[in-house]
């Protein structure tokens, strides 16, 4: 088994080689000189400039709510960015990536009704659920390609996108790569019957020239759809990996940066974060993989005991639940388990969820919006997660294993988790927190909103 080390120098080679290929593309640009003034009339404006006016122009770089676009994109990013927010690449052209990764909610899901009850978002097909919350697709880029170190005896599974690390990697040599392959397929979600679906309404769609242009003449050939397919997800990844996804421009950010004072409130949530409350244990606050800021997971997973959230449109779902309300979400292990090689480490993984990126996890578009939380979208505050950090072994168990975070919140009770094997009780469940220590960490999770304007 490679170990992190390999992985890492895989995906730094995966960098390099798109870095190039980004020049290459703004070169050839100029050379075509379809779609940019390169040199022309307007004097020494940089290319990347006039590139970013000219997608402008075309209307795939529309001005994205939520996001501050200091730099311009490059034209991979860009033709990414076309990508995330194209809704014609769906089987009834009425949804894009963006639809459950809105940059406004954190990219994660902007329909209120929905977070509030069910969690779980609609297909392009009506009445099509999937059977998870859509966690944020930003800051996933910087997820290695999944693997295992051997702790203590154990199998420690780290990476790899989806919240149980099934986008591995190992065929696009980035995580979030492989992960883009998957929704335009997905029968729940995007539902497009093959590549070539994808690949040929791009092929003639408004940035079809934009696609030649980056990724090569021939690439929307109809012998070319493998090839092309894959181009389709670098081109999302290097829009997911950009400046205008990863933004890093949090008030926590500009704080480590020494441009900004946190409030005493904000100060002690911080410092229970890294302290009393452990959340850092498994969100850090170090440098990310490739020496990012840190990113506040550490592309772990780990079962947290999190209850089923009885809204689960999932459960009603019989052509693609048979199981009904028997159905758990096995995270981890169910998708170890698929895989000859890392079958033998399933058992100790089920009901084990990636461990999620907390940056933006306060971001909504007007204060009251409610978002929600956990892998199932159980929780409905951060103030509700962390109650359930602080008190999950303290309360007694609510007798019904379908109670709502509402009722049990009224009733004083948690219901039992979801899946009842490798719940972690090291480091959650009895926190001793005082209640405005919790209120305390809310408010250091809220300083963790990209686009913070300095005073
Ligand atoms: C119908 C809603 C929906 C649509 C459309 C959708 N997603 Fe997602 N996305 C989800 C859900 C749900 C998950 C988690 C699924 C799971 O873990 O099994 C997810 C997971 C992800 C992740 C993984 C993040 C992480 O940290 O592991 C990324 C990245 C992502 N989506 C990007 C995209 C891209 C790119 C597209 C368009 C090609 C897209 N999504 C379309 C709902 C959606
Ligand atoms: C042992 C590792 C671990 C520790 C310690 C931990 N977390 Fe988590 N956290 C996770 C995992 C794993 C999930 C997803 C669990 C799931 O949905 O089943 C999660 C989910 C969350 C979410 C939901 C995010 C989303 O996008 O849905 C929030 C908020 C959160 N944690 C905050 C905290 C805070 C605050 C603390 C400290 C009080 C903390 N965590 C401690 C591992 C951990």
């Amino acid at each position: 088994m490679p170990g992190t080390k390999q992985h890492l120098t895989t995906a730094t080679v995966f960098l390099r080689t798109f870095g190039t290929w980004a020049g290459a593309a703004l070169g050839a640009l100029c050379i075509t000189g379809g779609l940019v003034a390169c040199g022309g009339g307007a004097g020494d404006e940089p290319q990347a400039q006039a590139f970013s006016s000219d997608m402008r122009a075309l209307g795939a770089a529309k001005k994205v709510k939520g996001v501050n676009e200091a730099q311009a994109l490059t034209p991979t990013e860009a033709l990414g960015k076309a990508i995330f927010f194209d809704k014609s690449l769906s089987f009834n052209g009425n949804q894009s990536c963006a639809s459950c990764h809105d940059p406004a909610v954190g990219w994660t899901g902007p329909i209120e009704s929905i977070n509030t009850g069910g969690s779980v978002y609609e297909g392009s097909i009506p009445g099509r659920f999937g059977d998870r919350k859509p966690p944020s697709s930003a800051y996933a880029t910087s997820s290695p390609i999944l693997h295992y170190t051997i702790d203590e005896g154990d199998a420690l599974f780290i990476g790899g996108n989806f919240w149980d690390g099934r986008a591995t990697g190992e065929r696009l040599g980035n995580p979030a790569a492989d992960q883009a392959q998957g929704p335009f397929l997905n029968p729940l979600e995007q539902a497009l019957a093959m590549p070539a679906d994808v690949v040929g309404k791009i092929c003639a769609g408004e940035y079809a020239e934009l696609f030649k242009t980056v990724w090569g003449a021939g690439m929307c050939n109809a012998d070319r759809v493998a090839e092309a397919y894959d181009q389709v997800a670098l081109s999302i990844a290097a829009y997911e990996g950009s400046s205008e996804s990863n933004a890093y421009t949090s008030k926590y950010d500009y704080y480590l940066k020494g441009k900004v004072k946190l409030t005493k409130e904000e100060k002690l949530g911080l410092n229970m974060f890294k302290g009393k409350a452990k959340c850092s244990q498994c969100h850090v606050l170090g440098a990310g993989p490739n020496g990012e800021p840190p990113l506040l997971t550490d592309f772990t997973f780990d079962n947290l005991g999190v209850p089923r959230n009885p809204d689960n449109p999932f459960y009603l779902n019989a052509d693609f639940n048979p199981l009904g309300y028997d159905w758990v979400d096995m995270g981890l292990g169910k998708f170890l388990e698929s895989r000859a090689d890392y079958a033998p480490f399933a058992a100790a993984n089920f009901g084990k969820q990636k461990v999620p990126t907390l940056r933006n996890v306060d971001k909504r578009p007007h204060e009251g919006f409610v978002k929600a939380y956990g892998h199932n979208g159980y929780f409905k505050s951060l103030w509700s997660i962390v109650h359930f950090y602080n008190t999950r072994d303290v309360k007694p168990t609510c007798a019904d294993p379908f109670t709502r975070e509402a009722s049990a919140l009224a009733m004083n009770c948690w219901p039992a988790p979801e899946v009842p094997e490798n719940v972690n009780d090291e480091e959650l469940g009895n926190l001793h927190l005082t209640a405005a220590q919790e209120r305390a960490i809310v408010a250091f999770m809220r300083t963790l909103s990209d686009g913070y304007q300095l005073p």
